[in-house]
């Protein structure tokens, strides 16, 4: 199983199974000198589950960061960073089912031709969520990192089911509620509805989908490597590889098909000395590189594929028609889970590209 890595000059590395020993990270190419602790892991990990909510599934899986290298007296020391978690809550027997009845909408079908009987199917295996506690591992020393630089990366839903946020945030309206609400999302009369949606679905042993938006700034000009390394496609590739991702947009997004030029262009203009555009239909980057503007990404996530109503497969073991119905521990809507992911998925790419253009040097200026 190939592609595990990505990055050029920042590259991570994701391993782990979501039955298996432990989930972690290889982060190679940090600059030396970055002040680092397991608590900066842990506080980003820590947002992956909101406390007492119905809306999450029943494993809890509070995860205790384990830094294991690249870290000297509190800072990094440019070597390879590992960071893992091991897999404490892991009812391998939950997945009996699916070992021969693949889950309609999950990858058990596909990686059970591929890797035949080598596939571990337990929780999806490669293919869980949960190997997406990586991203945010990883995402936890891209945001210590870029905020040296300035740059802030924030992440929320917008939309869940058929519940949309009933106004446009303020970033400290999404600083501030973000994280207070158990969907994320930064309007709290929006992230009520959307709660009650979720909670409607489960009853109904079904799932919903959502919008999640991302939001970058003080990204500096010119972050980018055109042609094949834009700064659009390699955040939508890094945001296509986290898993039911099914829709990547920047700025007015699919919208931008069916403006005019003169509705889409984002005029310029000049304030206090800084130019600037009036509008940012563009979602911060032209021409694959960045334009100052603020980065705006928005992410469609599916439907969690693992629901308890009766749905057609086959039993591949027979090769004969039959019926299933998902047991364990699954998510209604992803949504919420994602968005701290979408999050790192975002700051993993800036780093590398703000490595590769020499704005983050290879050693940084001792911090207090
Ligand atoms: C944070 C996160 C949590 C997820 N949780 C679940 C889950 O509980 N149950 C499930 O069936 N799928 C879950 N998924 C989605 C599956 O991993 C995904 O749909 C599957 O691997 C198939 O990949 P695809 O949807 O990208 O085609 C989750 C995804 C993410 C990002």
């Amino acid at each position: 199983m190939k592609g595990n890595s990505i990055g050029k000059k920042f590259v991570i590395t994701c391993f782990g199974e979501s039955h298996g020993r432990c989930v972690g990270a290889v982060v190679d190419g940090c600059p030396a000198g970055l002040k680092l602790s397991e608590k900066d892991i842990q506080k980003e990990l820590n947002k992956r589950i909101p406390p007492k909510s119905e809306i999450v599934s029943a494993r809890r899986e509070k995860d205790i960061v384990e830094i294991l290298s690249g870290t000297f007296n509190g800072f990094t020391t440019g070597a390879p960073i590992c960071a893992l978690v091991w897999n404490k809550e892991v009812i391998p027997s939950e997945y009996d089912l699916i070992k021969d009845k693949p889950r309609p909408g999950h990858a058990d079908y596909p990686a059970r031709i591929k890797y035949g009987s080598f596939n571990d199917y337990r929780g999806g295996g490669r293919f869980s969520g949960r190997i997406t506690v990586a991203f945010i591992m990883a995402g936890a020393v891209d945001k210590k990192l870029l905020s040296l630089f300035g740059v802030e990366v924030l992440a929320y839903a917008i939309e869940i089911g058929k519940v949309k946020l009933h106004a446009t945030p303020t970033l400290e309206e999404i600083r501030r509620n973000t994280y207070k609400t158990a969907v994320r999302c930064p309007n709290l009369e929006s992230a009520k509805e959307m709660e009650e949606t979720i909670l409607k679905a489960k009853k109904e042993g079904d799932s919903v989908g959502g919008i999640v938006e991302c939001t970058a700034s003080n990204v500096p000009i010119g972050v980018g490597e055109p042609l094949f390394d834009s700064l659009d496609a390699d955040i939508a590739k890094m945001l296509f590889d986290v898993p039911a991702v099914k829709g990547v947009e920047f700025g007015a997004g699919f919208k931008a098909a069916r403006l005019k030029g003169s509705e889409n262009n984002d005029p310029y203009a000049i304030c206090a000395g800084k130019i600037v555009t009036l509008t940012n239909n563009a979602g911060g980057i032209l021409g694959g590189l960045s334009s100052g503007m603020p980065i705006l990404v928005r992410v469609a996530i599916k439907p969690t594929p693992s629901i308890s109503k009766k749905q057609k497969t086959v039993d591949l073991s027979k090769m004969e028609e039959t019926v299933i119905q998902v047991k364990g521990r699954h998510d209604p809507c992803i949504v919420p889970k994602a968005v701290p992911v979408i999050q790192s998925a975002v700051a993993i790419v800036l780093t590398d590209h703000m490595l590769r253009a020499g704005i983050i040097p290879k050693v940084l200026r001792r911090q207090k």
